[in-house]
């Protein structure tokens, strides 16, 4: 027996989801005859009539619903394999554009290194700015995906947290207040405090904890970047709220302490963030996809891998269990 070809399969499915040869001719831009040929073929091939008419209408036989079955079984699996080789193809060579706030420049590049791993031949481009900048990046549709600590409320987003970014107070090692138990707020409102430029969100949230404790930041100096109050802290220039991620690499051993203060950490997480209306590449999505799955684990896995000597104590609300609570995503 022949077999039947794609080609009549293709014209026989159009017939039978019209039902009209004359509309699946049209849609298939072939002439009638053609399509009549073909049909005459397919239904030799079968060896049955897949079509009957009656009146003016034609209608599906038994054997040709069986068949239309088949069709679609056929077509959607050949429309799934075709869109498994473009992510394929997708993946193996493409671009990925990030903008992130600076908090997580302690993160995504590490959680790029699997990840470029995995697709070798992905080219990556990161904007690392604050809070505002990136904003205008995402309202502006500059890059494939965002990265923030809170979605922004006046622009319509698509948003997932992935990892908890928890800020804490942060002192020098030989600091008085630094290894005291409940540090209040107040007392914290009278150290000298070295603050983000405006338009961070770390300084936003700091500066909303103060102000729902009618409290006033004393503050000293302000600067553009966590590196940069890191070294004025260990200068000796005052305390400051940052990300506990900003201790990455270094943990709570080195010259830096996290204080025990009342209110924080201030819970706040990473938010994987694009416009609604955006069609994500499948670059980005697959960035996006493995931020959710594999993000935490990623970021576990950085902390395990700080040497003892240089991390004696673990960076504690981040990653334990014990402490899954604060993921509360
Ligand atoms: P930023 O980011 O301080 O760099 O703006 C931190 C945040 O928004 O959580």
């Amino acid at each position: 027996m022949r077999h039947a070809t794609l080609r009549q399969l293709k014209v026989f499915e159009a017939i039978a989801r019209h039902l009209s040869f004359t509309r699946a001719a049209e849609e298939l831009h072939l002439t009638q005859p053609t399509v009549s040929m073909q049909i005459k073929q397919l239904t030799g091939t079968v060896g049955m009539p897949l079509f009957e008419q009656i009146g003016k209408r034609i209608h599906l036989t038994g054997a040709g619903e069986a068949l239309h079955a088949t069709c679609r079984e056929i077509f959607d699996s050949i429309e799934r394999f075709e869109m498994d080789v473009a992510n394929r193809k997708g993946l193996k060579k493409g671009h990925l554009k990030l903008a992130v706030i600076t908090t997580a420049k302690y993160f995504i590049p590490r959680a790029l290194g699997p990840f470029c791993q995995r697709y070798p031949g992905i080219e990556v481009s990161l904007k690392v700015t604050n809070r505002e900048r990136v904003l205008e990046r995402l309202a502006d549709n500059l890059d494939d995906l965002y990265i923030l600590g809170q979605p922004p409320d006046n622009l319509d987003v698509v948003y997932k947290p992935f990892l908890e970014n928890p800020l804490v107070v942060i002192a020098r090692h030989d600091h008085p207040l630094a290894g005291k138990r409940h540090v209040t707020l107040e007392r914290v409102a009278g150290e000298p405090f070295l603050m983000r430029e405006s338009g961070s969100g770390t300084r936003m949230a700091t500066q909303r904890l103060f102000d729902k404790n009618r409290l006033k930041i004393n503050i000293r100096m302000e600067l553009g970047s966590n590196e940069a109050i890191k070294q004025a802290i260990v200068g000796g220039l005052g305390i400051s709220v940052l990300s506990r991620h900003s201790l990455a690499l270094e943990g709570e051993s080195g010259p830096l302490a996290v204080l025990n203060v009342q209110g924080f950490p201030i819970e706040r997480h990473w938010y994987a963030v694009y416009p609604a209306g955006k069609q994500l590449s499948v670059v980005a999505r697959a960035f996006y996809d493995y931020l959710l799955s594999e993000g935490r684990r990623v970021a576990e896995a950085g902390w395990a891998a700080i040497p003892e000597s240089l991390s004696r104590k673990p960076l504690h609300g981040l990653s334990r269990p014990d402490k899954a609570k604060n993921a509360a995503l």
